[in-house]
């Protein structure tokens, strides 16, 4: 454990050193709980966390249980000083970086926690087991810290709603807070998978953000949800090979599916290709 100044996190990697900095931390505590490769997304949740809270405990984690075989768990970013500067910056107290053994002592754990019929569904669908892995580090992490909040980014929108699901379900003692995504001047939203993104993905990786903003143009012209889905699915046929679209999908705020007669808020929520990259980006729609 080492604390160097005041602003300085106190940087702890085992369950007893986070149980005796934790111990120290009196008033409102917020968790934000992250896999490092920390970006302005997260400074955002830092600093929502920073604004309104006595203390704010970052976890800096990459989770082999929510990787399938396929996915990018050995090429994820691991970025550790410069996530601890992100986190000095944001007055974050302590930091919270345990190794896979010792936030899973016996090994990959057998009981774990089931995301119902939502976790098989969109990211889940294409990442069987993705929401599992997520939940249960979740889990694990609420317990490990006790947080009075936990903040989510709205970017990953689904995982924001099964852990809101889940603090209900099982009676949790945590307040979690969404926040707004963060996105580029251009439209990009902010994600640690983007830094693999050549100059020519980057601009097809646009097409995410710019089939959002056409739903929502649609939506405010008075279309309903198929003008919504129709004028969103255009700019993937506009971007053609480059962008391979896996959904694009229009929810009500509580991600159930709706029909055409819908009217009130919606979430519009899209993933897809780009070279070797994954993207997932959503955002909110009011149909008149
Ligand atoms: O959103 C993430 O970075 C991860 O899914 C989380 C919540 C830190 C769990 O590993």
């Amino acid at each position: 454990m080492s604390q160097k100044s005041p602003r300085e996190p106190v940087v702890v990697r085992t369950r007893s050193e986070l149980a005796g900095a934790r111990q120290r931390l009196t008033g409102t505590v917020a968790v934000v709980m992250t896999m490092g490769a920390l970006h302005d997304g997260h400074l955002a949740l830092l600093r929502a966390a920073r604004a309104a809270n006595d203390h704010v405990l970052a976890t800096i984690f990459v989770n082999p249980l929510q990787f399938g075989p396929n996915e990018d768990f050995d090429r994820y970013p691991r970025t550790f000083e410069a996530d601890l500067e992100v986190c000095r910056g944001a007055g974050v107290d302590v930091v919270f970086a345990p190794s896979t053994a010792e936030m899973y002592p016996d090994g990959e754990p057998e009981v774990r926690v089931n995301p119902g019929p939502l976790g098989e569904r969109l990211e889940g669908a294409s990442r069987p087991g993705f929401f599992h892995g997520v939940l249960t580090v979740v889990l694990k992490l609420m317990h490990l810290v006790r947080p009075d909040r936990a903040y989510f980014g709205e970017k990953d929108y689904q995982q924001l709603t099964l852990v809101r699901r889940m603090v209900r379900d099982l009676d949790l003692p945590v307040e979690v807070v969404g926040v707004p995504t963060v996105r580029e001047p251009d439209g990009l939203a902010l994600s640690s998978r983007n830094r693999y993104l050549s100059p020519p993905e980057r601009e097809s990786a646009l097409t995410l953000s710019r089939a959002l903003h056409a739903g929502q143009a649609a939506a405010a012209r008075g279309r309903g949800p198929d003008g919504v889905l129709a004028a969103a699915r255009a700019c993937f046929d506009e971007a053609g090979d480059s962008v391979k679209l896996d959904y694009l999908v229009l929810t009500d705020p509580g991600l159930r599916p709706v029909a055409d007669g819908y009217r009130g808020p919606a979430r519009l929520l899209v993933a897809a290709w780009v070279g070797t990259t994954r993207l997932i980006d959503n955002a909110p729609v009011e149909i008149a």
